[in-house]
């Protein structure tokens, strides 16, 4: 069986203050929960550290949002993974479609900075997800399927890592897919990575969905078969939304 998990993504939003919330979260967080789900917090990186300390112990884990592929040197402004993982984060987000838009990251980028996490023992959230023109051609499984084999390393291991489906034109717009389209992808995802990676692997990989998962819709998308947990953005910033919808997982 796989355990759901519940991941927030803050993006580049929250300073010192936001720790509260995350110290709100693991607080509510109890033994009962914890044995039903997981939980995990992606602060922006400033605040890996502080909300890492603030988690301890508690059934919040912390987790980045990006990282590079290479291991250390001359790259100013960058992070490593093994700069992430000192700073107490357990897993990394990658391929975001806001870092595939923003800073032309390709797949095989992606599964560089998916390998680079899995080397240093952490787990990667590995994103895809179509955009609107592409769901509107009838090409979003297609699309979504080639992202899978281009950017899930071929040696990951069964378990290891997660896929988040996130589809474009739902992202912070309220906007969301069918339910049976969200069913789809997520059977789709899984066919495909059964051809990648042996039927095992496939089913013991998370697939989360991501995209405009508030308390009212969480439920409903969290109950269907091959939804493994949710990749949620602005509904993650404050405790009582975030903590509604691990409830509903
Ligand atoms: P929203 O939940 O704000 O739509 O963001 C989703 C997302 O991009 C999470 O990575």
């Amino acid at each position: 069986m796989r355990k759901p998990l519940v991941a927030g993504n803050w993006k580049m939003n929250g300073t010192r203050a936001s720790l509260a919330e995350i110290g709100e979260m693991a607080k509510a967080c109890d033994a009962t929960l914890r044995a039903k789900v997981d939980v995990m917090v992606c602060p922006p990186a400033t605040l890996l550290f502080p909300a890492a300390a603030l988690a301890l112990g508690s059934a919040v884990s912390i987790g980045a949002q990006d990282c590079s592929p290479l291991g250390e040197g001359a790259h100013t402004g960058d992070l490593s993974a093994g700069m992430l993982f000192d700073s107490g984060a357990k897993a990394v987000i990658v391929g975001h479609s806001e870092r595939r838009a923003d800073h032309g990251e390709k797949d095989a980028d992606v599964a560089a900075k998916a390998a680079a996490v899995l080397a240093q023992g952490m787990m990667p959230i590995i994103c895809v997800g179509e955009t609107r023109a592409e769901r509107e051609a009838g090409k979003a499984l297609a699309v979504v399927a080639r992202q899978v084999r281009g950017s899930v390393p071929k040696d990951a291991p069964a378990g290891g890592f997660v896929v988040a489906y996130e589809p474009v034109w739902a992202i912070g717009t309220g906007l969301t897919p069918t339910l049976q389209d969200i069913a789809d992808m997520h059977a789709e995802i899984r066919r495909t990575l059964a051809r990648l990676l042996g039927k095992p692997a496939a089913q013991a990989t998370r697939l989360l969905y991501g995209g405009s998962v508030k308390p009212a819709n969480a439920a409903e998308i969290l109950n269907l078969a091959d939804v493994d947990g949710a990749l949620v953005g602005g509904a993650s910033l404050k405790a009582a939304d975030f903590l509604a919808i691990i409830r509903a997982a």
